[in-house]
């Protein structure tokens, strides 16, 4: 059989993006872009980089965006997303975005943007400025969200595969379209509400046994060479009544058997329980096991990855074209949106437009 190259038309629309704050970790992996692999087989799928939303807290320092995003489409093609069957490409080569959020905060009340949780979140955690944070008492960060759904609307996407932190973004994405629907009725209408679809993502902890993400510095980088991957599971915490090797341990509490889950077939898994609950084993094999079935995961991808880096100018071509792609689909939107609210067409003259 082969490969659907092109979406049919009934097929579902779906789109998601990644803020491109450097390179990805197993973390980004499993919680998103696993995900992200298996969708594009079934829908007609749009994944971006979100370079405008990186600047709503990084504005500061603008100096690694380009850097950034180009390790993010590495890690991505790495992966497996294929400019083939997805379109890849870069927020900021696409303006009509901005036109839309524009738009959207003329319609858009204050207090539901103050309301997003994440918003007050994120300001009590990195906006302190006395604590050496960043200074979020900003339009663009409050407006982060109201990006987002222009992001999302502005594709009429079916579906929104995100995490669970980003559920709210996609609620108020349904209230704005709602909105908008209501001032500038359609037939049939215009912004239909996009769905969450949540990853189902395993928990994934990081070397610390906290959550995995960048922040905390405990993260194994999809691209880390076999040497780093090892090293970092010898440091990683185990169950911590483990102290001597003769004491028995408990997988059920220890973040390193949570990665075995994931990463480790059912029989080593199985081996692993065994020798850990009757000290047969010690961590530093059982880490080991862990570090054979990581590698061995991230084989191919970063096979992928290297033939990637090597071309660069491939890479930013992929995204140029995914870009053009994307302007296509967005303007059509933006026609539909000038109309319902009786804007003047770019294109067309405004004095052919009724008054
Ligand atoms: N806010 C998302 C995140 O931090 C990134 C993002 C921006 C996004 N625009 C989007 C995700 C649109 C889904 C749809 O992960
Ligand atoms: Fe954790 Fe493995 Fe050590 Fe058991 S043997 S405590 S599962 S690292």
């Amino acid at each position: 059989m082969t490969k659907p190259m092109q979406s049919t038309p009934q097929q579902k629309r779906v789109l998601s993006g990644m803020r491109p704050t450097g390179k990805l970790h197993l973390g980004n992996y499993m919680g998103a872009l696993y995900n992200w692999v298996r969708l594009q087989r079934d829908y007609e799928c749009y994944f971006f980089i979100a370079d405008w939303h990186a600047l709503t807290t990084d504005y500061a320092d603008t100096s690694c965006v380009k850097k950034n995003i180009l390790d993010v489409a590495l890690d991505w093609l790495g992966a497996g997303l294929e400019p083939e069957r997805s379109t890849l490409f870069v927020q900021s080569w696409v303006p009509q975005h901005a036109e839309l959020h524009l738009l959207f905060s003329m319609i858009t009340p204050l207090g539901w943007l103050e309301r997003v949780p994440s918003y007050k979140e994120q300001q009590q955690q990195i906006g302190d400025v006395a604590a050496g944070g960043k200074d979020l008492s900003t339009y663009g960060f409050l407006g982060y969200p109201l990006l987002q759904s222009a992001d999302i609307l502005i594709y009429q996407a079916d579906m929104v595969p995100v995490g669970q932190d980003q559920v709210a973004h996609v609620e108020l994405t349904r209230e704005v379209a709602r909105r908008f629907n209501n001032f500038y009725p359609a037939e049939p209408l215009i912004l239909p509400e996009p769905q969450a679809l949540l990853t189902p993502a395993p928990k994934l902890p990081g070397t610390d046994g906290r959550k995995m993400s960048k922040s905390y510095g405990n993260t194994i980088e999809l691209a880390a060479p076999e040497p780093v991957i090892r090293q970092k599971l010898k440091t990683m915490v185990t169950d911590p009544a483990r102290i001597r090797r003769s004491d028995p341990g408990n997988p059920d509490i220890c973040p390193v058997f949570d990665l075995h889950k994931i990463f480790s077939s059912s029989e080593t898994q199985q081996k692993v329980r065994e020798g850990c609950t009757t000290a047969a084993i010690g961590c530093i094999e059982c880490k080991g096991w862990l570090a054979d079935g990581i590698v061995a995961e991230l084989a191919p991808i970063q096979e992928r990855r290297r033939a990637f880096e090597n071309s660069p100018d491939h890479v930013w071509e992929i995204l140029r074209e995914g870009s053009a792609k994307a302007r296509t689909r967005a303007d059509q939107t933006m026609q539909q949106v000038r109309d319902a609210m009786h804007l003047p067409q770019i294109e067309t003259s405004p004095a052919g437009a009724a008054l």
